[in-house]
C-alpha cells in the first residue's frame, strides 16, 4: 500500500493503531448521517438503524441525532437499541418465543410478527402490554431486486420464511394491525427502492388502507454512490400522499456504506506459484461476507491483479484452506509489517465475527472527529476462554 492512497485522518492515526483493528471514521459516519438526515427531512419518513448490520455503541450518540431509533432481529438486539441507542426500539423474529416476547414488552415499542400463527397467538399479549404498543405484521411482498449472493440474501426467494404470504393476507386480523412491514432489498439502488414502494402500493394497497404505518424494510442503500436520494424521497412523499400513512425505514448497510476500515498486519509472505501473504486478519472470522456472498472487498493503495507490478493473494491467519481475502496487486512489494487497509468494513463484519482456532478478534476503534484514535474495545484470551464454559 502506497501511504499516499490512504485518506488523510487515517494515515496520522495509522502508527497508532494495533492491528488487527476495525476503525469507525465519524467524519465518515457523519457525511452518511446527513443523507439520512435529508431522506428523513424531504420525505416525511422515519429512519431506524438495523443494528444487525452495524452495533457500535461508542458512536450511537452521533446517529441518535439523525436517527428515530433502532430494529433489532430478536431480544439482545433489542436491548443493546434500548439501553445504548435510546429512542424506538423495533423488534421483529422470523419467530418470538414466548419467554423472548415477555422480555421484549419491557424494552420494544414496535413489535414485528412474522406469520398468521405467531400474530394470533401473541396479540393478546402485545396488547395486554399498554396501548403505546405497535404491532407489526411482515409480509412478504413477491417483489425483490436482490442479486446479491444469488437466492442467499433475497428475503423473496421462491419458499422464504419470511413474511405472511399474499395468498394467507386475509386471515391476518388486521384491525389490530398497527404496521405493514416488508423487507425485500438488498444493497439495492434508488431504482430498487422506488419499485418495492410502487410495487407495495398497487398490489398491497387494500391492506395499506388498514394501517398507519408502512414500514419498508431494509436494504436501501442510500450512501452508495450512485443512489439519487431524490428518487427516493419523491417515492415516499407520493407514498405518503396516496395512502395517508406513515412511513419508515430501517437500512443497516446503507447507513454505514464506506465509513471504516479493518486494518490489517502483513505476517509473512511466503510463494506457491504465486506471492502470498499472510495477514493476522482472517476471511473466515472478520470478513465473513468475503467467503459467503463472496466478494473481494476493497483494499486502500491496491488493484485487481496485474494492474501494479506486485501481485499477491492475501490469505487469512487460520487453518481454514479457503481463507482467502482475494487477489490484489501493490505498486510496491509487500514486506513483513506492513499495514493493509480494508474499506467499507463497518456493515456485516463485526457484527458477525467469531474466535475460530482462537482467532484473536480484532480491536473496535474509533477515528474520532478531532483526529484521536480511540481503542473502544479490547478483545483478550479470556474472552475466548470464557465462551467455552468452565
Ligand atoms: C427485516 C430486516 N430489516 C432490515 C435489514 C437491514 O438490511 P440492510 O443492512 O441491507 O439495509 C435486514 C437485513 O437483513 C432485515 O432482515
Amino acid at each position: 500500500m502506497t501511504a499516499e492512497a490512504l485518506p488523510q485522518r487515517l494515515k496520522a492515526a495509522l502508527a497508532d493503531i494495533v492491528t488487527p483493528a476495525y476503525v469507525a471514521d465519524e467524519v465518515l459516519l457523519r457525511r452518511n448521517m446527513a443523507t439520512a438526515a435529508r431522506v428523513r427531512a424531504e420525505s416525511g419518513c422515519r429512519i431506524l438503524l438495523a443494528t444487525k448490520a452495524f452495533a457500535l455503541p461508542a458512536v450511537f450518540l452521533l446517529m441518535r441525532d439523525t436517527l428515530d431509533g433502532t430494529t433489532a432481529s430478536g431480544l439482545y438486539e433489542a436491548r443493546l437499541g434500548h439501553e445504548t441507542f435510546g429512542k424506538e426500539v423495533h423488534a421483529y423474529s422470523p419467530a418470538h418465543t414466548e419467554k423472548d416476547l415477555r422480555e421484549l414488552l419491557k424494552i420494544a415499542d414496535h413489535i414485528y410478527f412474522n406469520s398468521v400463527s405467531q400474530i394470533k397467538r401473541f396479540l393478546p399479549m402485545v396488547r395486554a402490554a399498554g396501548p403505546e404498543k405497535k404491532v407489526g405484521i411482515r409480509v412478504n411482498p413477491g417483489y425483490s431486486n436482490a442479486t446479491v449472493g444469488g437466492d442467499l440474501y433475497n428475503p423473496c426467494a421462491p419458499n422464504s420464511r419470511f413474511g405472511v404470504a399474499r395468498d394467507e393476507l386475509d386471515q391476518l386480523p388486521w384491525d389490530d394491525i398497527d404496521i405493514l412491514h416488508v423487507h425485500a432489498l438488498c444493497e439495492s439502488l434508488h431504482d430498487g427502492s422506488a419499485a418495492l414502494i410502487r410495487h407495495v402500493g398497487e398490489k398491497l394497497g387494500a391492506y395499506v388502507k388498514r394501517v398507519k404505518t408502512v414500514n419498508f424494510g431494509g436494504g436501501h442503500f442510500i450512501n452508495k454512490p450512485g443512489y439519487d436520494v431524490e428518487v427516493l424521497i419523491q417515492a415516499i412523499k407520493e407514498f405518503r400522499d396516496a395512502h395517508k400513512v406513515d412511513v419508515v425505514l430501517e437500512p443497516g448497510g446503507g447507513l454505514v456504506y464506506d465509513t471504516g476500515y479493518l486494518v490489517a498486519t502483513v505476517c509473512d509472505i511466503l510463494r506457491n506459484g504465486k506471492d502470498i501473504a499472510i495477514l493476522d486478519a482472517s476471511a473466515s472470522c472478520h470478513m465473513p461476507d468475503v467467503l459467503e456472498v463472496p466478494y473481494t472487498p476493497p483494499v486502500v493503495g491496491a488493484a485487481e491483479p496485474g494492474v501494479h507490478p506486485h501481485d499477491y493473494i492475501l490469505g487469512g491467519n487460520t487453518c481454514m484452506t479457503g481463507d482467502v481475502i482475494g487477489s490484489y496487486s501493490f505498486p510496491q512489494p509487500l514486506k513483513v509489517g506492513d499495514k493493509i487497509v480494508f474499506a467499507d468494513m463497518m456493515q456485516y463484519s463485526f457484527v458477525k465475527n467469531n474466535s475460530f482456532n482462537g482467532t484473536p478478534l480484532p480491536d473496535l476503534g474509533v477515528l474520532r472527529e478531532d483526529g484521536r484514535y480511540e481503542v473502544v474495545r479490547r478483545f483478550t484470551y479470556d474472552d475466548f476462554r470464557n465462551r467455552l464454559g468452565r
